[in-house]
């Protein structure tokens, strides 16, 4: 391991993450790994992909990053992937984002808040017309896969598939933590960094809670939460958080677009070359327009899930679909081992999967319940 840095967090980072749903940890990541990976993309030909490349994975692999996830979380298959994410700067453009609004529409630099493993169709670029059938139907024959109807094998623009399970209760692929590392400098707001919605981790559990006494179908189409919102712009929006989520984070001083809607407003992850953003999977978050950057932005981004949810199965640390292959195919289970149900359990019992939270969590939520009785 190539660190000086912290190789577990802090009680008081624990208790961050606890509330807030991430926490940042200050050079997780030596200098030799963010300068390896830095040059590697800067040496990329136009195009090339390198989201496999050791430059990329070592900064989870050879970095501090492990040891602070086995000791907070548990084990998981070392990353052989990860997603590149490199934002180039921007201003505001007048196409419909995948929520329907215009980009430039959107308040707090563009964000989308979303919850991932959620199928995106790229946003249409026209008003939709006919009805809200005919939209849908349009929709997800426009993506991939081609027009399959509703279907758990309709792939999205992203590669998640439109349901997880065959039967179409399970509308999110899921995971255990997000881990994004810092390449570039991203102190100032409004340079394209990760946005996060502190304490939507919460929320997003109550949430999946209440889908699944409803009728145990988590995610879109489930319980309270449309997949397409037809009041949106373009007519055609993806609901990428439910009303009652959203509605948990609005208040006055939220900021609008031009219909009137108030949006939640995310905090962004301020971070400089070498820190690391842990995060729970299902905290909604997202990118965020690179206005002011002096550079592209970059942070490279794992998806890690704890061994214990799929022991047979391994992870390569991008998907946000591990119960699935990549491209959707169909894994193999054995007998008594219902991967969707795991899944299930997993989304409404955040911190099953967090071994190294549990006195923490004790804590903090006696407290929050005693806070409640007082
Ligand atoms: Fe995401």
């Amino acid at each position: 391991m190539d660190s000086a840095g912290p190789v577990a967090l802090s009680d008081a980072q624990k208790r961050t993450l606890y509330h807030d749903g991430f926490v940042i940890v200050k050079g997780a990541v030596s200098e030799s790994l963010v300068d390896a990976a830095r040059a590697r993309i800067r040496s990329a030909e136009r195009g090339e992909n390198l989201s496999s490349d050791k430059a990329m994975t070592d900064l989870v692999n050879a970095s501090g990053v492990t040891p602070i996830l086995h000791e907070v979380m548990g084990n998981f298959d070392p990353p052989s992937a990860s997603q590149v994410g490199v934002l180039k700067k921007r201003a505001p453009g007048t196409h419909y984002n995948n929520l329907g609004y215009r980009d430039c529409d959107m308040p707090y630099y563009g964000s989308q808040l979303h919850m991932d493993g959620n199928i995106t169709i790229t946003s249409p670029q026209s008003v939709q017309e006919g009805t809200a059938a005919e939209i849908y139907r349009r929709h997800f024959a426009a993506g991939p896969s081609g027009d399959l109807g509703r279907s758990p094998l309709v792939m999205g623009h992203n590669m998640t598939p439109m349901f997880q399970d065959p039967e179409m209760t399970l509308a999110l692929g899921s995971f255990t933590a997000f881990v994004f590392v810092c390449l570039n400098d991203q102190r100032e707001p409004g340079c394209g960094q990760t946005s996060l919605l502190k304490g939507g981790h919460h929320v997003s559990e109550r949430f999946f809670r209440w889908q699944m006494e409803q009728n145990g179908h988590l995610g879109p189409e489930g319980p309270g939460w449309p997949r397409l919102n037809h009041d949106a712009p373009n007519r055609c929006g993806m609901n990428y958080l439910p009303e009652s989520i959203l509605n948990a984070f609005i208040d006055d001083s939220c900021e609008r677009t031009p219909d009137g809607r108030r949006w939640p407003k995310p905090t962004q992850a301020l971070m400089e070359p070498g820190d690391a953003c842990i995060a729970m999977w299902h905290i909604p978050h997202d990118a965020s327009r690179n206005e002011n950057g002096t550079e592209s932005r970059k942070n490279i981004i794992f998806r890690v899930r704890n061994k214990k949810r799929q022991p047979a199965h391994v992870a390569t640390g991008v998907s946000d679909h591990p119960d699935r292959g990549w491209k959707g195919d169909w894994l193999e289970y054995e007998p008594g081992n219902n991967p969707w149900e795991r899944s299930k359990f997993a989304m409404c019992n955040m911190w099953h999967e967090w071994d190294g939270m549990t006195r923490i969590v004790a804590e903090e939520s006696a407290q929050s319940t005693q806070g409640l009785i007082r």
